[in-house]
């Protein structure tokens, strides 16, 4: 039996929570072959060492993860597809003033931000976490689902090698911990933070909204975004920057430069000193490359004791 079912029917049952049977093409996979290989880690040989890999997406969303479904029978007429939601492809004015704001103002603004496409598609922005008078800064590249979700930086299994990276020094991004840091050197208070916050870290990203499957950021999407880190950075005052993956990285140095020949020296973002790392979702597989991400950590803390 057919049901000749005219749209605003449809509309309609859908609306209760009826679903009609629809003949679905059959499907191998809910993402394209090229996703599916490249999430269970087949890199082409000589794949970007220090890009953001993309099993990264696969920690992130676990939820986007293959679904393998056999053909179903068509029974009745297709569904009407829903109208996609509009995304915003032109760029929204750029905020004015960021660079005058105070805490509030700053994260009242990045809230309501739409200087970019990519406000279309977020659960919410990612302003930062931590110690706003933290002698150390991380910077990332951008949410991830985790972190839409959660609206908090780094919350994912990369997050929580990061966690670990920063406990092996002295550091917690909870604001008040009270560990004495070899990061600082254990040394004194800072004049402008209270005594639990000497040990505590600030954790940030170049953008504040998801790109949507987790793509790489745009040029123009971290232009329209840089405003905010940079606001953060001058607020924090942070001794050390430690800047994570290659998006954060370039984006801080204005350079094309690999991470591979950028690291083991210092260098500078608004006057701040700057180390290089790989990103912890890079890391969380690269066993030998944990090292190295050590040796920056040990740079980092050097350059804190010796700056
Ligand atoms: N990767 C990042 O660079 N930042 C996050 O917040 C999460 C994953």
């Amino acid at each position: 039996m057919s049901l000749a079912l005219d749209e605003r029917q449809r509309a309609m049952l859908a609306e209760m929570g009826i679903k009609l049977w629809a003949p679905i093409a059959p499907r191998v996979a809910e993402v394209a072959p090229e996703k599916v290989a490249a999430r269970a880690g087949e890199t082409s040989a000589g794949a970007e060492f220090d890009s953001k890999p993309t099993p990264t997406a696969s920690l992130q969303t676990p939820a986007e993860a293959p679904i393998v479904r056999p053909p179903v029978r068509a029974i009745a007429a297709p569904l009407p597809t829903a109208p996609a939601a509009p995304v915003p492809t032109a760029l929204g004015p750029r905020p004015e003033g960021v660079a005058d704001m105070d805490w509030p103002q700053l994260e009242a603004t990045v809230a309501a931000c739409r200087a970019c496409g990519l406000c279309a598609g977020r659960t919410q922005t990612v302003f930062g976490v931590g110690s706003r008078t933290a002698d150390w800064m991380v910077i990332g590249e951008a949410p991830g689902e985790n972190e839409d979700c959660q609206g908090q930086p780094f919350v994912g299994q990369a997050g929580k090698l990061l966690d670990n990276m920063l406990a092996a020094i002295g550091l917690s991004r909870q604001v008040g911990d009270t560990m004495n840091s070899v990061a600082s050197g254990g040394d004194s208070v800072r004049a402008d933070g209270p005594k639990d916050s000497k040990q505590g870290v600030y954790i940030a990203n170049v953008l504040k909204c998801r790109p949507p499957g987790n793509r790489n950021p745009q040029p123009d999407e971290i232009a329209q975004c840089e405003p905010y880190l940079r606001r953060q950075v001058a607020l924090v005052q942070p001794k050390i920057i430690l800047a994570m993956g290659r998006f954060a990285v370039q984006s801080l140095l204005q350079t094309t430069e690999p991470i591979g020949k950028l690291r083991g020296r210092v260098h500078h973002y608004e006057g701040v000193p700057v180390i290089v790392t790989y990103h912890p979702a890079y890391l969380l597989p690269a066993l030998p490359e944990k090292a190295k991400a050590w040796q920056d950590l040990c740079l980092a803390m050097a350059t804190v004791r010796g700056g």
